[in-house]
């Protein structure tokens, strides 16, 4: 069906094979009171409960001199596989709330990483909320009607939409195109895999905080194209500069979209696939078999009013047990070598710890941490 359970072990959105739309917020928390924000979190899990089986968070005929509790544009539509995914950035646990000791030490800020050019209000946040749906309007109104249950107790610090799905999540699903063109997500974790998810996603008992069992954290990063230049540059050089052929999605030197990545592979001399290519730099192989569930985004918002080009890329979002393990070392030797580093620049950054999922009505997002 197009509903997905809201209650589990792990929130919807992580494993839920992608959806092709998303809108993101990252929110900051304006109110010190600590019961406020227990409240806020609790209101935002009572109405993402009703919106993901298509149902408004209240009612749209109120009063005729009161505004309608739900803003609307959703009604109709369906669930559409929508998903509410909502985590806590570093700053929730400063002192404001007394839940400095609550911090994971997997929660560190990230540290500035090579090719950084990082904005700071695309970046960071108290809380954030990941919408998911086949439909835009219907994952839009999930962070609209968040912000609006909000008011007085948190503000909307940046937001993304996203237009069609960058990975792919389940084996199910074909993989989609990026916007250079290739097959993205192709060696990503699926869900079917448990014992990857397992090992790389879902966080154990490994950690220092019991109330994250079960959850994840996320890293997002807005990573504009530099769309211009790419368009301009040869076929084969794009092919290297991934390391995969562009109509079929093989690794250089194979056939098929799924042939094992070969990266020992020589001719004349040289590797099949160069030394700076993206998917060397990223395969577990040369990361000490570090991986993570990557689940991204298109994105375009316009123009750049400075050049007239395209302000247009990839909103990054992945999903893993520590970032510090796995985003971090990966980033850093991408960063300092990718090829792709000519046409990309990241500028927003973002992580967030996803507390686990809920058990039913009544409870709610980060319940056992306060
Ligand atoms: C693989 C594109 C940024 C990590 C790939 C592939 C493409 C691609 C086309 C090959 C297909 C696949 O296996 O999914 C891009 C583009 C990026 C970007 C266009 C920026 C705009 C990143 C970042 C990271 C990352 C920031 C992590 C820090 C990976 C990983 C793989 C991969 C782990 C799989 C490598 C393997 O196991 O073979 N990417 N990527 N990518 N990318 Fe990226």
């Amino acid at each position: 069906g197009d509903r997905v359970p809201f209650y589990g072990e792990h929130q919807a959105g992580i494993a839920t094979p992608e959806q092709d739309r998303l809108a993101f917020a990252a929110f900051d928390v304006t109110t010190t009171d600590r019961t406020a924000l227990m409240a806020l979190l609790g209101s935002w899990a009572a109405a993402a409960s009703r919106m993901v089986n298509g149902q408004e968070i209240g009612s749209v005929e109120t009063h005729p001199q009161a505004p309608p509790v739900d803003t609307g544009e959703a009604m109709g539509l369906g669930p559409a596989r929508l998903t509410v995914t909502v985590g806590f950035g570093p700053t929730l646990f400063d002192d404001r709330f007394g839940i400095a000791d609550r911090r994971p030490a997997a929660l560190e800020p990230l540290p500035s990483l090579p090719a950084d050019l990082l904005v700071p209000e695309r970046s960071n946040g108290d809380l954030c909320v990941q919408a998911c749906s086949d439909d835009p309007q219907v994952a839009f109104h999930v962070i609209r009607n968040f912000a609006r249950i909000a008011r007085g107790r948190a503000v909307m610090r940046w937001s993304q939409l996203g237009f069609g799905r960058t990975s792919s999540t389940s084996q199910a699903q074909a993989t989609p195109r990026n916007l250079m063109g290739f097959k993205d997500g192709t060696n990503n974790i699926k869900r079917e895999d448990l014992a990857a998810m397992d090992q790389h996603v879902w966080v154990g008992s490994e950690t220092d905080q019991p109330w994250m069992v079960g959850g994840s954290y996320l890293v997002t990063r807005r990573i504009r194209m530099m769309i211009e230049s790419w368009d301009a540059d040869f076929l084969a050089d794009q092919e290297a500069v991934i390391g995969r052929t562009k109509i079929v999605g093989a690794p250089l030197g194979a056939e098929a979209e799924f042939d094992t990545v070969d990266l020992a592979a020589m001719r004349d001399g040289q590797p099949v696939i160069p030394m700076d290519a993206h998917i060397r730099l990223a395969a577990p192989e040369t990361n000490g078999g570090v991986r993570m569930l990557r689940r991204g985004y298109s994105f375009t918002d316009g123009t750049d009013p400075a050049t007239g080009q395209l302000d247009a890329g990839l909103f990054f979002i992945a999903f893993q047990k520590n970032a510090h393990e796995q985003f971090v070392p990966v980033q850093r030797r991408l960063g300092q070598s990718d090829a792709l580093n000519e046409y990309i620049k990241h500028v927003g950054s973002g992580l967030f710890a996803i507390p686990p999922g809920l058990s039913g009505p009544g409870d709610w997002y980060g319940k056992a941490l306060f």
